[in-house]
């Protein structure tokens, strides 16, 4: 809160100050929380395009100039220094793990990395095409009936948050061991995060299986860089999810179908397909900017604009730059990379798209580097979960911990009939 005020006045007369808010970093906000009982006015905003829905110390933006920080580390530092799990102890906990801290962590992941037995059984009840996003969702919100717990108080939130994030990368390992109809790989305990994740996915398909250490700091790179990116559709829907007081599960659950939408973590996806589609269409990459910005035609350039960046996404810079070290590293020849970076060129020179400041989003090399992993296509929005996770618990448990805490329950304007009487079926 600061000294300042904003001056409110209405056609009708009324007029009232309200407190202007300004974060660490100069960003400054009008808090219209009294608005509506002083002048029985609410405010209206479309998509919460410019509305702030809580504080939080956890995240930091500037989508003007392409900065993402997260409890004032710099994304770039993140990802070139850290594990993904030292990234997620930074998320949830506040600050770096110290050595013993982080080997505490690493142990408890390791303690609930495995699945209960009976959980297993619920892979074969789905169908053979099921979306492994949509198994994530309903997996992880069964871990409650596992694992229950009213609200995750302080004493238990530890193990729940770890119990999570260790088993995510389970339950997405064996949904696509379930589909290839592959016998499920187990989680080890002398492999990192990143590692332990290929090595389920791939190990023992009868080749010998090397964990390739170019493939593991690229994962981890893509990780740490979906692991928070605060107020996104699917870390709103865990926060007012979590605001009614539902367990973390529940709440998680809730995030995961959010960021399976295409406008969101399904953009990967998207992105692969659309470059699939050019590929087939002769690399017709004017084509498809035309039809991009036809209004007219729904299609629209996967992994290409942002709600909040009007610069280049930052995460986006360095996956296409990781894109590049793994593919030199490891001798690959994508065409697909050729085709995006044609599409990159003639979106980013192209009036419409420099009109508007849209630039590629996180998503838009993502897709690439996961089918250099061998990951298909339909688990890309998988791995953005398992990134994103830490995210997810940190703002839980932040709006948890909020002495001001209150359910969230947005208002609306009623565009509706008027009060009007049924009158009798004969007679409609
Ligand atoms: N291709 C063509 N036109 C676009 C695109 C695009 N990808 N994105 C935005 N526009 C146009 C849009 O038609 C509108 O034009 P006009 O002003 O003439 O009506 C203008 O740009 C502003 O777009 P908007 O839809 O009002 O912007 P938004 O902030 O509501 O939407 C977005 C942001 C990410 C949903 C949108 O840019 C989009 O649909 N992008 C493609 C899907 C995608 O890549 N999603 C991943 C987002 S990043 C990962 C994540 O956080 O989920």
């Amino acid at each position: 809160m600061t000294e300042r005020t904003a001056k409110l006045t209405l056609d009708d007369g009324q007029t009232i100050d309200l407190p202007v808010l300004e974060g660490t970093e100069h960003e400054k906000a009008v808090d219209v929380s009294s608005l509506r009982k002083s002048t029985g006015y609410i405010t209206y905003d479309d998509g919460f395009v410019n509305t702030g829905c809580c504080t939080s110390t956890i995240t930091y933006i500037d989508g003007e100039n392409g900065i993402l920080r997260h409890r004032g580390y710099p994304i770039e530092d993140l990802a070139e220094s850290c594990t993904f799990t030292e990234a997620a102890y930074l998320l949830i906990y506040g600050e770096l793990p110290t050595r013993p801290e982080a080997r505490a962590f690493t142990d408890r992941l390791s303690e609930h990395s495995d699945i209960h037995e009976d959980m297993k059984h619920f892979f074969t009840g789905y169908p053979s095409g099921a979306h492994p996003m949509s198994i994530m969702s309903a997996m992880v919100t069964s871990l409650s009936t596992f694992h229950p717990t009213v609200r995750d108080e302080d004493w238990t939130f530890d193990e729940t948050a770890a119990r999570l994030i260790a088993k995510v990368r389970t339950i997405a390992a064996f949904s696509y061991r379930k589909a290839s109809g592959k016998p499920y790989i187990y989680p080890r305990a002398d492999l990192n995060y990143a590692s332990n994740f290929l090595n389920m996915m791939f190990s023992g398909d009868g080749e010998d299986y090397e964990i390739n250490p170019v493939l593991v700091r690229a994962l981890t790179r893509v990780l740490i860089l979906h692991a928070d990116h605060e107020q996104n559709c699917s870390t709103s829907a865990v926060r007012l999810v979590g605001s009614s007081r539902a367990n973390l599960y529940a709440s998680i659950g809730a995030g995961i179908s959010a960021l399976s939408g295409p406008l969101h973590g399904g953009a990967a996806q998207g992105v692969v397909e659309m470059l699939l589609k050019i590929q087939a269409d002769g690399n017709d990459v004017d084509k498809y900017v035309a039809m991009a910005k036809d209004k007219d035609d729904p299609f629209r350039l996967m992994g290409f604009g942002h709600r909040v960046y009007k610069n280049y996404d930052p995460r986006a810079k360095i996956i296409k730059g990781a894109c590049d070290q793994v593919f030199d590293d490891l001798q690959i020849n994508d065409p697909l990379l050729d085709i995006a970076k044609k599409l990159e060129k003639v979106a980013l020179e192209d009036e419409y798209f420099v009109e508007r400041s849209l630039y590629p989003n996180v998503d838009f090399y993502s897709g690439i580097l996961y089918r250099s992993m061998g990951i298909p296509v339909n688990m890309f929005t998988v791995i953005f979960a398992i990134g994103r996770l830490p995210g997810w618990i940190a703002h839980w448990r932040e709006s948890s911990q909020d002495p001001e805490w209150k359910i969230w329950r947005p208002r609306q304007i009623y565009n509706g009939a008027v009060a009007r009487k049924i009158v009798p079926m004969d007679e409609r």
